[in-house]
């Protein structure tokens, strides 16, 4: 059985005091036990985090890193600080840091390796834009993105991934995939899992994300092939991130 992740990216939002309200909140209100929490937070935050957090079910990570593990990189983060801090995960390839960083399927392969040389588990983000979509390209173009990375890895390293879907057309702008139309997507990265090992497909967890939030949540998680969610927007707002952890359980 996949375990059901939630996972908060906060983006370049939030603040310390807001690490300390969702703290707080979690340790009132807690997380249902069949359900992990997640929280990835810019970078200033982490450390504050994993104090405010300790001992509760919410683990952290970073939204990005490089691909280094030191060295003059000014302005950058590796792996390794990410871990100091007391990051478990890292999101990897996010349409934005593709989009507005330039990130191309060769530097999120090399973060992706970095990160396992590290100990975090990426969570890989692949999808399509509204263009690649109505030309019919969803599947060329996540399928390209997940072969990018996966092909490149060592048996023993593929599992040690997660892998997010998040149609760019969905992020940030309110119109989420339909249960339907996320599920066909989950279903050809799994399978496309299984043709480097079926036991690989049963077991990696496959999040959605796109304007996930409390409202829909429960039908997205009911699909068969979504194993939890990356919630952009609604992850800084407590009572939705954890509506959104109920509607898991
Ligand atoms: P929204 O939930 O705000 O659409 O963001 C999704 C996202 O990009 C999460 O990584």
């Amino acid at each position: 059985m996949r375990t059901p992740l939630i996972a908060g990216n906060w983006k370049m939002n939030g603040s310390l005091s807001l690490v300390e309200t969702f703290a707080d909140a979690v340790a009132e209100r807690g997380v249902p036990a069949t359900v992990e929490a997640a929280l990835m937070l810019p970078a200033p935050f982490l450390s504050v985090a994993t104090r405010a957090f300790a001992g509760q079910p919410v683990a952290l990570g970073g939204q990005t890193l490089y691909h280094q593990p030191s060295g003059a990189f000014t302005g950058e983060v590796s792996g390794g600080m990410l871990v100091d801090c007391g990051a478990r995960y890292v999101l990897v390839g996010h349409s934005e840091r593709r989009e507005l960083f330039g990130e191309d399927d060769a530097a999120v392969l090399a973060r992706v390796q970095a990160a396992l040389t590290a100990g975090l588990t990426p969570v890989l983000c692949v999808g399509e834009t509204l263009e690649e979509r109505d030309a019919g390209r969803t599947e060329a173009v996540v399928l390209g993105q997940l072969a990018a990375v996966f092909d490149a890895l060592s048996p023993d390293e593929r599992p040690r991934l997660v892998v997010a879907y998040e149609p760019v057309w969905a992020i940030g702008t309110g119109r989420t995939a339909t249960p339907e139309q996320a599920q066909q997507v989950h279903e050809a990265l799994r399978a496309h899992l299984a043709t480097y090992d079926p036991t690989l497909a049963e077991g990696l967890r496959l999040l959605y994300g796109g304007s996930m939030k409390a409202a829909n949540a429960a039908e997205l998680l009911a699909q068969p092939d979504i194993d939890g969610g990356l919630v952009g927007g609604a992850s800084l707002q407590v009572d939705d991130f954890l509506a959104i952890c109920q509607s898991a359980g």
